[in-house]
């Protein structure tokens, strides 16, 4: 199999990113949980879902998810070559990291895993962009400084396109979504806790209709 190039991997996570405001955060503890949930978020129009590999049962939840029609299952928290093999083979089709070692960018790489990989300062920034990342996720948005240091990026380094994560809700969701080097944001907030337990999917489906409402460019 080819490589994938820097520059195709970073067609396929703007495409992610133009998919929708809001990239969901999911953490699943229940495989039982993983179609009802997706269906929900997509119904509502929240088509690209990240599904963080933190739980025993991510994997098969990102398996049931793929199936999902107008789905697009990424995994999220990759931290290891042996992440991003696991989250090819379950379906996802692109990943997350909290940050970017070359370990994990040559194994999405030579997976052929589009990586959306995290960055801070700007210097982390420089250093995926040196690798030819233009597609970035700055993490975590809010304790990192939030939108004011992706203003400030913008003057610099405009060439890089952000996804925010961390600490972001509807509340301040537009404050990112106004910049210009800013496609869309991640958050859990479509996706509570108690709704998920609860499986109350019509009320997942309603943050996240209200979400695309709210927030659509
Ligand atoms: C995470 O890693 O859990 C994400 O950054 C989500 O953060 P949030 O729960 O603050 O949206």
């Amino acid at each position: 199999m080819a490589k994938l190039t820097p520059q195709d991997a970073c067609k396929q996570t703007i495409e992610v990113c133009k998919a929708a405001p809001v990239v969901p955060v999911l953490v699943i503890k229940d495989v039982a949980q993983a179609r009802g949930l997706g269906e929900a978020l997509v119904a509502g129009g929240l088509p690209a879902l990240e599904v963080t590999l933190r739980t025993d049962c991510a994997l098969d939840a990102i398996k049931i998810m793929s199936e999902i029609k107008g789905g697009i299952v990424g995994a999220g928290t990759l931290l290891t070559p042996k992440d991003v093999k696991n989250a090819k083979a379950a379906g996802a089709t692109f990943g997350v990291s909290p940050g970017a070692t070359d370990e994990l960018i040559n194994a999405c790489e030579e997976e052929g895993l589009p990586l959306l990989a995290g960055a801070v300062t700007a210097s982390e920034v420089m250093r995926l962009l040196n690798r030819g990342y233009t597609v970035q996720k700055f993490f975590p948005a809010e304790a990192a400084g939030g939108a004011a240091v992706l203003k400030s990026f913008a003057s610099p380094l405009p060439q890089v396109t952000f996804c925010p994560t961390g600490g972001i809700g509807l509340h301040n969701a537009k404050s990112y979504l106004d910049l210009p080097n800013i496609e869309c944001v991640g958050g859990s907030w479509v996706a509570p806790t108690d709704a998920v337990n609860n499986g109350d999917w019509a009320a997942i489906e309603t943050l996240a209709k209200d979400a695309v409402a709210t927030l659509s460019k």
